[in-house]
C-alpha cells in the first residue's frame, strides 16, 4: 500500500504492508529508530510519538492510517547540539539510566506540557474547572503510561517539573 507521512517535517513516501505497525514503520523503514519497542502491546510508552501534535503509542497503529499526518519523533524534538528543553532536563536532572524508556518518556512530557497549558484535567486534577496545577501528581498522573524498569521516577517528575515552571 503507497502511502506518505510527513516525519519530523518531511514528506517519507512508503510502500508496505498494510499490516506494518507506524512503529516498525519508523525504525525498520525510515532507519529513525529513536522510538524503542518495549512490549509492542500498547503498555510501556517506550514507543510514544506524536502524531498531530497528540501523544501515541506507535505500536499500536498502523503506519497507513496516518497518510498526511504530521509526525513527531524524538530525532524531530532536537538533535545533539541542539537539544529540546525536556532533553536538556532529563540530561541535567539525570532522568534516565538505560535510557531505552527516554525517547518515549520525553515524547510524552513534550505532549503531557501542552496538555496542561491547554487546561485538560487528569484524573489527579482537583476540579474541571480550575487550571491543573504541575504538581508531582499531575505529572505521575499523566505520565502513568510511560514505565521506566530503571525506575528513574523522581528525576523525570523533576525535570518535567522544571520545563513546566519555566514555561509558566
Ligand atoms: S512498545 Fe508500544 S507501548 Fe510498549
Ligand atoms: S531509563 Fe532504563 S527503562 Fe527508563
Amino acid at each position: 500500500m503507497k502511502f506518505t507521512l510527513t516525519v519530523n517535517g518531511h514528506d517519507r513516501a512508503l510502500d508496505l504492508d498494510p499490516r506494518t505497525s507506524l512503529l516498525d514503520a519508523l525504525r525498520d523503514h525510515l532507519d529513525l529508530t529513536g522510538s524503542k519497542k518495549g512490549c509492542d502491546h500498547g503498555q510501556c510508552g517506550a514507543c510514544t510519538i506524536l502524531v498531530n501534535g497528540r501523544r501515541i503509542n506507535s505500536c499500536l497503529t498502523l503506519a497507513a492510517m496516518h497518510d498526511g499526518d504530521e509526525i513527531t519523533t524524538i530525532e524531530g524534538l532536537g538533535t545533539p547540539n541542539a537539544l529540546s528543553p525536556l532533553q536538556a532536563a532529563f540530561v541535567a536532572h539525570d532522568g534516565y539510566q538505560c535510557g531505552y524508556c527516554t525517547p518515549g518518556q520525553i515524547c510524552s512530557a513534550t505532549a503531557l506540557l501542552d496538555e496542561v497549558k491547554a487546561g485538560w484535567p487528569s484524573h489527579a486534577s482537583a476540579d474541571l474547572l480550575t487550571a491543573p496545577a504541575l504538581s508531582e501528581a499531575e505529572i505521575s498522573e499523566r505520565m502513568s503510561g510511560n514505565l521506566c524498569r530503571c525506575s528513574a521516577y523522581p528525576n523525570i517528575v523533576d525535570a518535567i517539573t522544571e520545563v513546566g515552571e519555566k514555561a509558566r
